[in-house]
């Protein structure tokens, strides 16, 4: 990995591809460290510094878009067949950039179910899902690619304007519950700010390519749904179990709860050094409450 951990300055130059939740935090928090950011989007501007990609057109960026680029930031997840969007179009013209660092954000889908156990860095990824096949494909793509990548393994990403609140509020909200079901989950802030930190810090990139980003405390779907209750002051309605619901659930919807697992945040926040902003769920919808 070229000088992999070179601090971020005002001469840094971000790509970040896919402006969608993660990629328009990312993007407007790094423009007020002072660095540049373009990001991409398929259809209308979304930004003010975007530009047009998409995939599955023939639509490439210009190429003024790549001039001066150090960093690279890919918050696209693989297209319907499977292959990266990204290197798909664009590997050989991001190959011939000099690079500092690029980084890919990935899910912990990769890990499959374990039955509610720890997961880390070390296990062996056992996707269960296809997309989650998908992914880790499209990992092994950006490792082979020989490009300075790191890799992000996210498990739900949640925030202001994208929480258990909007669900509620749109009546999208299905109380279910299921014995011994935990998830993991992280805050948008929390995706941008360790991304931040370990470019920033010269020691504790070089020696990981692939950093889970979670929060502590893994926890049931239904004490989320109460807290979000409480703090509005509602009524949760009953929970349904999810033996009696299975059968109504949509496959996105039942693939949900094939999974159970706990992500570990110890390598980056142990051997790292990165401390939360939002150590667990309630911290971080007190934030997303204060924003509703
Ligand atoms: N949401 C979660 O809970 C979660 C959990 C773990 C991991 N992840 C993964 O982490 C990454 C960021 O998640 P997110 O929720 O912030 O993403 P998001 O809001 O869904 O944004 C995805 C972005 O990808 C762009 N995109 C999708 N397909 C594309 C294609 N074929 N060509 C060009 N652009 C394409 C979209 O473009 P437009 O803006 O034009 O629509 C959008 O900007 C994704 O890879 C996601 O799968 C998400």
């Amino acid at each position: 990995m070229k000088n992999p951990a070179s601090s971020l300055n005002n001469k840094s130059k971000f790509l970040i591809f896919g402006c969608g939740f993660s990629g328009s935090y990312f993007a407007n928090t790094i423009r007020k460290l002072g660095c540049s950011a373009l990001t991409s989007s398929r259809s209308e501007k979304k930004d003010p510094e975007s530009f047009l990609f998409d995939s599955e057109s023939e639509i490439v960026p210009n190429k003024k878009i790549f001039d001066g680029v150090t960093h690279i930031l890919s918050c696209i997840p693989p297209d319907k067949n499977g292959n990266d969007p990204v290197l798909r179009k664009l590997k050989n013209k991001l190959k011939s950039l000099s690079l500092e660092w690029v980084g890919y954000l990935s899910t912990t889908g990769v890990y499959g179910n374990t039955e509610g156990d720890w997961v880390s860095e070390s296990d062996q990824p056992n996707p269960f899902q296809k997309r989650s096949h998908k992914r880790l494909n499209c990992e092994k793509e950006w490792i082979k690619s020989g490009l300075p990548v790191q890799i992000f393994r996210l498990p739900g990403i949640y925030g202001p304007g994208r929480s258990t609140f909007e669900a509620i509020k749109n009546k999208k909200i299905r109380v279910i519950c299921k014995k011994n079901q935990v998830f993991s989950r992280i805050h948008v802030a929390d995706i941008t700010n360790a991304i931040i930190y370990l470019l920033q810090n010269r020691n504790s990139l070089k020696f990981y390519q692939v950093i889970n980003i979670a929060d502590d405390e893994p926890c049931s779907q239904i004490e989320v749904i109460q807290y979000c209750y409480d703090l509005l002051g509602l009524t949760m309605p009953k929970p349904i179990l999810f033996e009696d619901v299975r059968e109504k659930l949509s496959p996105i919807a039942q693939s949900f709860w094939m999974e159970n697992r706990r992500v570990s945040n110890s390598l980056l926040c142990e051997t790292l050094g990165y401390k939360l902003i939002y150590k667990n769920y309630k911290i971080g919808l007190r934030n997303c409450y204060s924003k509703f």
